[in-house]
């Protein structure tokens, strides 16, 4: 009986690998996305019961299931309120903050097992003290990046600190070695451990730049997926190795593609080479002229062209225009004019966040085209709309040697027939940085907040 139910416990936690990888890779589309997340879920759902009821060691199945189904009842509850009310510019924080849960997890399986634990069991000691130390950093540097992003915490750089840092790291790892090679846990040392773990959280996140936060989230998040794996290797469980590992190595490949996107090494996010954002540096308005453009003016320019491409920013995101911007497409389309979405890889503020607006306003992901597609597009456009979008659309990145942003791959917006900007002010974008495109003979300002802009641009399309 026991064998059947540890091989009926193997094949649950198989099924529920293979729906991790199956979900992440619907993951990759729009249109499976939703699927895939289901799938992932229910395979999640499959290894959490499975161990309940079938998991057993020297015979002994698992115990405080009543603990066990309240906490999960209470889990599921804040985590379907969370996900149900969350704002779309609000999704980061509530990314880190269910990271650095995920990250305590880890830290609380270390140190309940490290107890349980022989001396002897080198191997297991040091998956033990490796999911210890990542999980806990995990966990604090989280909370920090939540704190961050929800105004709590403001950016704090102080001097030495990337040699505090180092210092920090390096008593982290010669503890963890003292752990597992004495013949004993020493509770004070182990506790010792945790607070330099939680310090060195705290000092690696705090002075990071807001606006980079989501690459640190996604480098917190992929600490959290090896702190798992970590626990999946301890406990021989499968479902958690696999987890895990997918968490850690898509979390490290996101960092990277964030990074490329920026043109940033990733030291260079951490040590953080645009400034710490906050507010943003206004520009002057020293060289050149702007020309603005009125809304019927506008409206005229686009309802007259064959082709008008869409470039949406953060902008949009915060003005939470994305319904607005697909009434004006379907204004236009009904006009005759094709309409097209120009996605920047890191328009907005975190992976995606273009793509996803703009879907969950309904717009035809067929009608998204990729920065390279669309780079190929520009010269054809009669009017590309850029809604509060800046750094993506700065001819500096191209042109300007000692520019912060040179060589981020842009959107070569100024080859376009006519640019109407919208924005609120002169203010520069996330990097700080003045954009020359504003100044351009093509290029039109459009002032005003992009959602009531929007508005007033369907009505006047549809009045002509
Ligand atoms: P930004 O360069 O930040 O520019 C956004 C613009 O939107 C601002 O200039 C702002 O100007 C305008 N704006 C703000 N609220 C508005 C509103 N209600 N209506 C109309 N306009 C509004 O945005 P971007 O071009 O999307 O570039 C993203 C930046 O974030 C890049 O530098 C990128 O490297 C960085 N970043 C992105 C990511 C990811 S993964 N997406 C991750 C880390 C960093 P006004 O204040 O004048 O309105």
């Amino acid at each position: 009986m026991e064998t059947i139910s540890q091989d009926v416990l193997a094949g649950a936690y198989l099924i529920a690998s293979v729906s991790y990888i199956l979900g992440l890779k619907m993951l990759g589309k729009p249109d499976t996305a939703r699927r895939g997340n289901t799938i992932a879920a229910i395979g999640m759902t499959i290894a959490i019961f499975a161990t309940i009821f079938l998991y057993s060691e020297n015979g002994n199945p698992v115990g405080n299931k009543i603990f066990i189904f309240v906490a999960l009842i209470i889990g599921t509850g804040i985590g379907v309120r969370a996900a149900r009310t969350v704002q779309m510019t609000q999704m980061p924080e509530m990314v880190s903050l269910f990271n650095g849960m995920g990250g305590l997890c880890a830290a609380l399986i270390g140190i309940i097992e490290i107890y349980h634990t022989q001396s002897t069991e080198k191997t297991k000691l040091l998956a033990i003290c490796a999911g210890l130390v990542i999980g806990t950093i995990s966990f604090s540097g989280s909370m920090i990046a939540w704190g961050k992003l929800t105004g709590r915490f403001s950016d704090k750089i102080f001097p030495m600190q990337q040699f505090l840092n180092l210092g920090l790291m390096t008593i982290i790892l010669v503890m963890a070695g003292a752990i597992i090679f004495s013949p004993i846990v020493n509770p004070v040392m182990l506790y010792m451990e945790l607070l330099l773990c939680v310090g060195y959280g705290i000092l690696f996140v705090l002075p990071i730049g807001g606006a980079d936060m989501p690459v640190v989230i996604s480098l917190l998040n992929s600490f959290t997926g090896v702190a798992a794996a970590c626990a999946g290797f301890l406990y021989n469980n499968m479902a958690m190795l696999t987890g895990g590992i997918l968490v850690g190595s898509a979390g490290t490949i996101l960092t990277i593609l964030m990074c490329k996107a920026m043109n940033r090494s990733l030291t260079n996010v951490l040590i953080g080479a645009f400034k710490a954002s906050g507010p943003k540096e206004v520009e002057s308005d020293s060289g050149g002229h702007i020309k603005e453009v009125s809304l019927s003016d506008a409206a005229v320019m686009m309802s007259y062209a064959k082709k008008v491409m869409i470039v949406p920013g953060y902008g949009l995101a915060v003005a939470q225009a994305q319904h607005s911007c697909h009434e004006l497409e379907k204004a236009l389309e009904e006009k005759g004019v094709e309409v097209r979405y120009a996605i920047h890889p890191v328009a907005g503020r975190m992976p995606g966040h273009m793509n996803v607006l703009l879907a969950e306003a309904d717009v035809s992901y067929s009608k998204l085209l990729e920065m390279d597609e669309a780079n190929s597009e520009f010269a054809t456009t009669d009017v590309v709309m850029i809604l509060g979008a800046n750094d993506v659309v700065n001819p500096a990145a191209k042109n300007n040697k000692l520019s912060p942003i040179y060589g981020m791959p842009i959107l070569e917006v100024d080859h376009a027939h006519a640019v109407i900007v919208n924005k609120r002010s002169m203010n520069a974008g996330y990097a700080g940085i003045k954009n020359e495109l504003f100044y351009e003979p093509q290029t039109s300002m459009l002032f005003g907040d992009a959602k009531k802009v929007l508005q007033q641009l369907v009505s006047e399309i549809k009045a002509n």
